[in-house]
């Protein structure tokens, strides 16, 4: 006789390797506060429908109480050979109070629990990496709080294109990580809907109280289909996908500052407790914390094409592959998790070599369009002063120097327009100042900038905690 809690059907025991294969307590048991919790209230619902008595309830809740704390001081390890998290809950709470530990499954089934389970394991982690990308908005906002007047060169294609400065630079960054919060969010509020209640597939017999559950677990309402309360992972998904923007994210930004500490570029230089060293060359002092975050990208849109693979032939309802949902996200968020507690002080410790940014921006002819600008202002059409410019820069580049070093008389000589005042015009800062529309470089421009993101910040930052 097998020895299971669901043995009456069968005669042998299960073979030792399916039981292993089978278990998924080694990474379900993260999930036994919710798996309590929704134990709780789902007992206490019975108790209110007439299903379950009064005296059994109270010793329901009592027995899961005790085993809530005895988990939480490591009085209680997890049982290796459980099958997952909600059996073995389940059977130390019958060893420990008998007859009506047996009645706490009554009208439902683990497939609407670990549906449950997760959600409510999902929303909360949501809520914690919602509250790391604010910390590490704040730190962005503040090194660019710092930078408005630090002129730099823009890149496209990685060539010198145009003067912007430090500060909008990490606006831009700014931008992303707030919109990742707003997506948080959103994820967030899409996990309203309660599945417990939707039982194995189809509901129950027992008249339970879907929105006394629903409610008390801090959803707004039950799921509308049971069949869809059972089978849907939609919500583990796009979670997986918000924190793959974020990877992608971050692994930009990563990707950027591993240049900007090369000596080709040397625009920061990383603090010496967020660098490491070469074990064979003694001068090297390389970014692994910015590398690590970007080949863990990598590792992220594994998990969420893992995700997506499992999901796209089952047939509804329950499928067993859908146990292989956990592993996967839950490695994505501690995986975000660890990149984002890395990633905020190794910012807030970097110094920036703002002289080395302008003498980048002094090369590169980024001060061009500018130039042309200039002409255009004067009357000339674009495409006729895109090709004074041009030739310009190409006599500048034989004699290896800067547009802002061709003397007068050799600017008149490619056209009448240029005037003594076309000096200040090709000057960077004024380049920079004068670029002064809504999300430019202009410093009145990233003040303004600074300022919408602040109260966006600060919008999201109440909401986030409201909702919990
Ligand atoms: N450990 C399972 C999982 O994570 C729980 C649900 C099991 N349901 C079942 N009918 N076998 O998916």
């Amino acid at each position: 006789m097998s020895d299971k809690m669901w043995a009456g059907r069968f005669a042998a025991k299960t073979d030792e390797r399916v039981n292993d294969f089978n278990s998924s307590i080694r990474f379900d048991c993260r999930m036994y506060e919710e798996d309590i919790t929704g134990s709780i209230v789902h007992a206490r619902m019975l108790a209110r429908q007439g299903i379950i008595s009064a005296q059994d309830q109270a010793e329901i809740e009592k027995g899961l109480l005790s085993i809530m704390s005895d988990i939480k001081s490591g009085k209680l390890p997890f049982d290796p050979t459980a099958e997952d998290i909600h059996m073995f809950v389940e059977a130390e709470l019958t060893s420990r109070i008998g007859e009506a530990g047996k009645r706490l499954h009554t009208a439902r089934s683990r497939n609407d629990q670990v549906a449950l389970d997760l959600k409510m394991y999902l929303r909360k982690e949501a809520g914690e990496i919602a509250a790391l990308m604010l910390e590490l908005e704040d730190t962005v906002t503040a090194i660019a709080k710092k930078h408005t007047r630090t002129v730099m060169p823009g890149y496209t294609h990685l060539q010198r294109a145009q003067p912007i400065t430090f500060a909008h630079h990490m606006c831009a960054y700014a931008e992303m990580f707030l919109r990742d919060v707003k997506k948080l969010k959103n994820a967030i509020d899409n996990m309203d809907e309660c599945p417990l209640g939707s039982c194995a597939l189809a509901g129950t017999t027992y008249k339970t109280d879907r929105m006394y559950t629903a409610k008390n677990l801090g959803f707004d309402r039950p799921t509308g289909n049971s069949l869809d309360g059972v089978s849907d992972r939609d919500f583990v998904i796009e979670l997986a996908a918000v924190i793959s923007i974020i990877m992608m994210h971050l692994s930009r930004l990563s990707e950027e500052i591993i240049l900007w500490c090369s000596w080709e570029f040397k625009f920061i230089e990383l603090d010496d407790a967020y660098a490491t060293g070469s074990s064979i060359m003694p001068q090297k002092k390389n970014p692994d914390v910015t590398e690590l975050i970007r080949g863990k990208a990598g590792r992220v849109f594994g998990d969420i094409t893992a995700l997506l693979t499992m999901m796209k032939g089952l047939p509804l309802a329950y499928d067993k592959d859908m146990q292989e949902d956990k592993e996967a996200i839950f490695d994505a968020l501690d995986t975000v998790k660890l990149c984002l507690v890395t990633v905020i002080p190794m910012l807030e410790t970097m110094k920036v070599n703002k002289e080395n940014m302008v003498s980048a921006g002094k090369k590169g002819f980024i001060n061009a369009t500018d130039m042309a600008d200039y002409l255009v202002k004067k009357g000339m059409p674009f495409r006729t002063a895109y090709k004074i410019t041009g030739t310009l820069v190409g006599e500048c580049i034989k004699r290896g120097i800067g547009l802002e070093e061709l003397p007068l008389g050799e600017l008149k000589k490619a056209s009448e327009l240029f005037d003594k005042d076309v000096y200040d015009a090709i000057d960077l800062m004024t380049c920079v100042t004068r670029r002064e529309t809504d999300g430019g470089p202009a410093p009145e421009a990233v003040e303004r900038e600074l300022a919408a993101l602040e109260a966006r910040t600060a919008q999201l930052k109440e909401q986030l905690t409201r909702k919990d």
